[in-house]
C-alpha cells in the first residue's frame, strides 16, 4: 500500500497554509465550485517530475498577493510498513527553478519518480476520445512514461532530430549526409518509442481484459500509424524501415513544412468492445466511464510492474457524470487499489458508498475540515 499520511501546502494557489493529516484510506475532497479541491490534487501532482496536472508554468501556483513569490508542497509518503519518506517541492524564487527535497536532502525532480508514481484523470480529459489525435497521443505517451521512464528522453531526442531535419529541408540544398544523420537519429529514437508504446499498450490491454465483469466498459486499444508503408513494431528491420521512410519523404516534408510520417503521427483508437463501436460515439457518461476504466487499468498496470511503487490515483470530478451504480463500482475499485485514491466532487453524498472505507474533507475558504 502506498499512501500520503500528511500533506502541507504553502502559498499554493488559493491556500496560504494548509495541513492535512491522513491515514492510508482513500481521500474524498468535497466542496463548492472554486473551493480549492483541484488545487489540492494539483499540489500532489507536483510531487512527481513535470509540470503537474494543469501543465502550469512554474510560478503559476504562487498564491496571488503572496510576498515571498514562492510556493511549497510537503508530504509524508508511506509504502507498506516502511518508515515514511518526507517529500518536499516548490519554487525557488531566487533561482526560478523547482526545488525538490527527499528526507531533508536536496534531490533532482527526476528522483521523485523512483519514490512516487501518480496516475490522474481530470475533467480536461473528458473530450479525449472525440478530440484531436495529438491530445490522445499525449495522454497515451504519459501513460507509457509511467511504465517506461526512459520514454520521455527518447521522445525529446526524436523531436530534436525531427526539428533539425526540418530546418535543413526548409533551407533547401542541404548536404544529404546531414539529412541522413538526422533521420538516423530520428529512427533510433523512433524504434525505442514504438517499442515502449507497444509494450505499454499490451500491458494496459491485459489489465482491461482481466476485468470482464467491470462496471466500466472494456476497451479495445489500437495504435494506428498514420502514414503509408508504416512498419510494424515486429518488422525485422524496423530501424531500416524508418530510415528509408524518412528518406523517401524528404521532398514531401520539405513542401509541407513538417514531417508527415513517423511515430509522432500515431493515432490511438479506442473501441467500446461490447458494442464494437468507437468510444467517440458513446454518450458523455459512457465516455467518462471508459476513461475511468482506462485510468484504473493504467493504475493496475503500474502497480503490477516489478520494483515500482503502486501509484496514487488522483480522480478530479470522476463521479460527475456517473450513475449511482457506476459510482459505487468506482468507489469499490478505489478501495481495492494498492495506492491511495484521491477523489473530488461538489457533494458529499456522491461518496456515500465509501462508508468508513474513506476519509472525507470538506474544502472551503482555504481550509479542509475532516468530516465523518
Ligand atoms: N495563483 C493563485 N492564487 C490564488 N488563487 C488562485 C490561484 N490560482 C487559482 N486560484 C483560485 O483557486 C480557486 C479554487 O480553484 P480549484 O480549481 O481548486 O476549485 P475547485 O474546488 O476544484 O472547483 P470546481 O468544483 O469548480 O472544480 C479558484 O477560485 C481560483 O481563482
Ligand atoms: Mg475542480
Amino acid at each position: 500500500m502506498s499512501a500520503l499520511t500528511a500533506l502541507q501546502l504553502q502559498d499554493f494557489r488559493s491556500y496560504a497554509a494548509l495541513a492535512l493529516t491522513l491515514d492510508e484510506r482513500p481521500v474524498v475532497l468535497f466542496g463548492a465550485n472554486g473551493a480549492g479541491k483541484t488545487n489540492i490534487l494539483e499540489a500532489i501532482s507536483f510531487l512527481a517530475p513535470g509540470r503537474g496536472m494543469r501543465r502550469a508554468a512554474l510560478d503559476a501556483p504562487v498564491r496571488h498577493g503572496c510576498a515571498s513569490g514562492a510556493w511549497g508542497v510537503h508530504a509524508q509518503l508511506k509504502h507498506d510498513e516502511d518508515d515514511p519518506f518526507a517529500l518536499g517541492t516548490g519554487l525557488d524564487p531566487q533561482k526560478r527553478s523547482r526545488r525538490v527535497r527527499i528526507d531533508g536532502q536536496n534531490a533532482r525532480p527526476s528522483a521523485l519518480a523512483d519514490l512516487l508514481r501518480l496516475v490522474w484523470l481530470t475533467p480536461a480529459q473528458d473530450r479525449l476520445f472525440a478530440g484531436p489525435r495529438g491530445a490522445r497521443l499525449r495522454f497515451f505517451d504519459r501513460l507509457v512514461l509511467s511504465l517506461h521512464p526512459e520514454h520521455g528522453r527518447n521522445a525529446t531526442a526524436y523531436e530534436r532530430a525531427m526539428r533539425d531535419r526540418q530546418r535543413l529541408l526548409d533551407e533547401g540544398g542541404a548536404d544529404p549526409a546531414w539529412l541522413q544523420a538526422c533521420e538516423q537519429q530520428m529512427a533510433e529514437a523512433g524504434v525505442k518509442i514504438m517499442c515502449a508504446r507497444a509494450d505499454a499498450l499490451a500491458h494496459l490491454q491485459e489489465q482491461i481484459n482481466a476485468r470482464a465483469q467491470s462496471a466500466f466498459p472494456q476497451a479495445d486499444l489500437h495504435l494506428e500509424a498514420l502514414y503509408e508503408d508504416a512498419p510494424e513494431v515486429t518488422a525485422p528491420d524496423l530501424l531500416d524501415a524508418l530510415v528509408q521512410g524518412f528518406s523517401r519523404g524528404r521532398h514531401r516534408d520539405g513542401a509541407a513544412g513538417r514531417c508527415l510520417s513517423g511515430p509522432h503521427r500515431a493515432n490511438l483508437h479506442v473501441l467500446w468492445r461490447a458494442k464494437a463501436m468507437p468510444a467517440a460515439l458513446s454518450s458523455t457518461g459512457e465516455q467518462k466511464a471508459m476513461l475511468i476504466g482506462l485510468t484504473l487499468a493504467h493504475a493496475r498496470a503500474v502497480a503490477a510492474k516489478d520494483n515500482t511503487p503502486a501509484p496514487l490515483v488522483l480522480l478530479d470530478e470522476a463521479c460527475a457524470h456517473l450513475d449511482a451504480n457506476r459510482r459505487a463500482a468506482l468507489i469499490d475499485e478505489v478501495c481495492a487499489m494498492q495506492g491511495q485514491g484521491w477523489l473530488t466532487g461538489t457533494d458529499q453524498h456522491l461518496f456515500e458508498a465509501f462508508g468508513d472505507r474513506g476519509q472525507c474533507f470538506e474544502v472551503a475558504e482555504g481550509t479542509a475540515r475532516a468530516v465523518e
